[in-house]
């Protein structure tokens, strides 16, 4: 049985480079009405000259889905903004009366030693990919409570899951976005909004200069899109899970918590910690826990 989004509304932020275009073609090519919203930019999201200007970018991406006979329209706003983040909603409500999934990808890099990094790099590296996941979800999420349906994707990164030199603010970011979809998974549940995150590794020009061609050939965007469709499709019903997609190999990441080491009966010192530091970080027996209350129950019952 083949999946297929046949009316269903999609926007796909930072469509028209990469990853973000790679996402709109295969949803579009699988009946899916799609937003394809990029304000163009380079990958430290200052502007450059395309030569079609910034919109270059989103329109090129529109074309290649029509000319596939798809469906698709550009937004050129910026997800970094409240306002321009709801335009992109907008832009798709206009078009195509609603929205049905909204795919978090836009994305900048301002890549510096900590030491070196300005208040700057990361104020803007945390709005495009944070707060630009927040502020695009939170226009989209009245409609798709009030419908009842919703599949959003958010991107985050082994950069913050597992660390990155030269990353601090894009690898705050991205796991920001981590926590973000884990309050929405129990938000969204009841309304039938399921929201899973994308740990992609994918040759785009954000990579292109870190690896060998033999080893970019291997990475292509495309073949992380069948992730993340699948989960914005209705056959998906799993929920706030952490998605590693790249080079044809798909894997689900999980945290695990140590049973650890409990000092009980009288009040734990600096010295109980120093004595058992070995044991409290062995995770060879470990846990996991699907929300916070369950490892607050786990904590204090031992
Ligand atoms: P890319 O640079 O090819 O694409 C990112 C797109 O986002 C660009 O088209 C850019 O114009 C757009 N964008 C930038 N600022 C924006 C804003 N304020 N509003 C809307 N769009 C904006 O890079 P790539 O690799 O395709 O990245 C896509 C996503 O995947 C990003 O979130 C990135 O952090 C993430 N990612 C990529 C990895 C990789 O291996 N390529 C690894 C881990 C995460």
């Amino acid at each position: 049985m083949s999946i297929r989004f046949d009316n269903r509304v999609a926007i796909v932020t930072g469509a028209g480079n990469g990853l973000g275009r790679a996402h709109a073609l295969l949803l579009a090519s699988r009946g899916a009405k799609v937003v394809v919203n990029d304000p163009g930019g380079a990958v430290d999201g200052r502007p450059i000259n395309t030569g079609g200007g910034d919109h270059a970018a989103a329109d090129r991406v529109v074309a290649e889905i029509k000319a596939a006979g798809g469906q698709a329209v550009p937004n050129y706003d910026s997800v970094a903004d409240p306002k321009s983040a709801a335009n992109i909603v907008k832009t798709a409500v206009d078009s195509f009366g609603t929205v049905d999934i909204v795919v978090n990808n836009a994305g900048v890099l301002r890549d510096k030693t900590f030491h070196n990094m300005t208040a700057e790099d990361f104020d803007f590296v945390v709005k495009v990919h944070f707060l630009g996941t927040a502020y695009v979800t939170h226009a989209a999420w009245p409609i798709l409570r009030a419908k009842a349906y919703g599949r959003v994707v958010v991107t985050s990164s082994n950069s913050g899951i597992y660390g990155t030199f030269g990353q601090a603010n894009y690898g705050g970011a991205k796991l920001a976005v981590v926590g973000f979809m884990n309050a929405l998974r129990l938000e969204g549940q009841k309304y039938n909004i399921f929201i899973n995150a994308l740990a992609p590794v994918a040759a785009t020009r954000m990579t292109e200069s870190l690896m060998t061609p033999e080893v970019l050939d291997k990475l292509r965007p495309e073949y992380v899109s069948p992730m993340v469709a699948y989960l914005c499709s209705e056959q998906c019903q799993r929920t706030g899970d952490i998605w590693s997609a790249g080079a044809g190999t798909f894997a689900r990441i999980e945290y695990r918590e140590a049973e650890g080491v409990r000092i009980a009966g009288r009040a734990p010192t600096i010295e109980d910690v120093a004595a058992n530091i070995e044991k409290i970080a062995d995770v060879s027996a470990s846990r996991v826990f699907r929300t916070s209350s369950e490892e607050v129950q786990a904590v204090v019952s031992g």
